[in-house]
């Protein structure tokens, strides 16, 4: 009953911040780069971005910059062979020393499984990857990855499912994004160099148009409008004012993962990850990165 409760509390505080009922592309969104390869119908609520040559994909960006929050959208991945080709979805800050939250959907033959990959940059810091197998065919079908944003936590869902979580240790040193506000962004481009096995498998050009479609944007977020003269400080007053405790984001059981996403989340890492930038610096006798020996959810 509790539990009900704050369910439906939880709810209308979301509705709230946002005013966001019925969000879509057409509204949320500005494309880019070459808006000619992207096409919205049904209202704005689908959308498709095409890769059409290797130099010409499509970017969509949020019109909203925020900081935290939940950003999530379906998404249909390139049907068939997608070999070097690259599906993006992430939040990212803008100019030099970045913040950025990170999945790409690296694509494959017909028949091989697509690379989910994840990575966090802070204050310009990334190589924190992780990479998973899907454990679907994301090609078939919408699926719902959503990028989720505390004070406390970063987790990557998959049809809410939690596959990674990256929790706050600012306060042992690792950097972790709280000072800039984000936009969210979409984007198809070619990477025949490196996406598929290492850069061995190439596009097969003659199948352009590739294609990604998307459903479905809900962006609740705190919103960073400030655009002035002095944009630190805007961001610095926008980084307060979103931390605060009132935000849905900011309840209690949202600062670590419930039992049961935990269970979930262990049972995608041990069947399915390809990838840890934590055991390959174990692997190779590198420097592990502080954070590895720290609890995450
Ligand atoms: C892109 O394709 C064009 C036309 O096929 C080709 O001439 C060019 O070398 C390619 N560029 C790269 C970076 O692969
Ligand atoms: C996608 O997943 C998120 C996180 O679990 C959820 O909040 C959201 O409602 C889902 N969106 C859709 C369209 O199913
Ligand atoms: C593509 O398939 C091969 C063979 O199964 C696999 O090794 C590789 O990780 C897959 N993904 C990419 C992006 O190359």
């Amino acid at each position: 009953m509790a539990r009900a409760v704050l369910a439906v509390v939880v709810a209308v505080a979301a509705v709230l911040e946002l005013g966001l009922v019925g969000a879509n592309f057409q509204d949320q969104c500005d494309i880019t780069w070459e808006p000619k390869n992207a096409k919205m119908t049904e209202g704005g609520n689908h959308l498709t971005l095409s890769l059409v040559s290797n130099s010409s994909g499509c970017m969509l960006r949020t019109k909203k910059q925020f900081i935290y929050g939940s950003v999530s959208t379906r998404i249909q991945l390139v049907k068939g062979n997608s070999a070097g080709t690259v599906t993006t979805y992430y939040t990212s800050s803008i100019g030099e020393k970045h913040d950025e939250i990170d999945f790409e959907f690296l694509g494959n033959e017909t028949g091989k499984p697509y690379t989910f990959h994840t990575n966090v940059f802070a204050d310009g810091v990334g190589n924190r990857e992780m990479q998973f197998r899907p454990w679907f065919d994301p090609t078939d079908g919408y699926h719902n990855y959503t990028i989720f944003w505390n004070p406390c936590m970063i987790v990557w869902f998959v049809d809410s499912i939690p596959i990674r979580v990256f929790r706050n240790h600012g306060e042992k040193g690792v950097p972790f994004p709280t000072k800039r506000p984000m936009y969210a962004f979409s984007s198809i481009w070619a990477a025949e160099d490196w996406a598929t096995q290492g850069g061995r498998v190439k596009t097969d050009w003659t199948k352009a148009p590739f294609v990604a479609e998307y459903r479905d944007i809900g962006l609740n977020v705190c919103e960073c409008s400030g655009s002035g003269s002095d944009a630190d400080a805007d961001a610095a007053s926008c980084a307060k004012g979103c931390a605060t405790a009132d935000h849905w984001y900011a309840a209690k059981d949202l600062c670590q993962l419930s039992d049961k996403q935990r269970r979930q989340m262990e049972a995608v890492q041990l069947g399915y990850t390809i990838y840890d930038y934590c055991a390959d610096a174990k692997a190779k006798g590198r420097a592990v990165p502080p954070e590895c020996a720290m609890q995450q959810c």
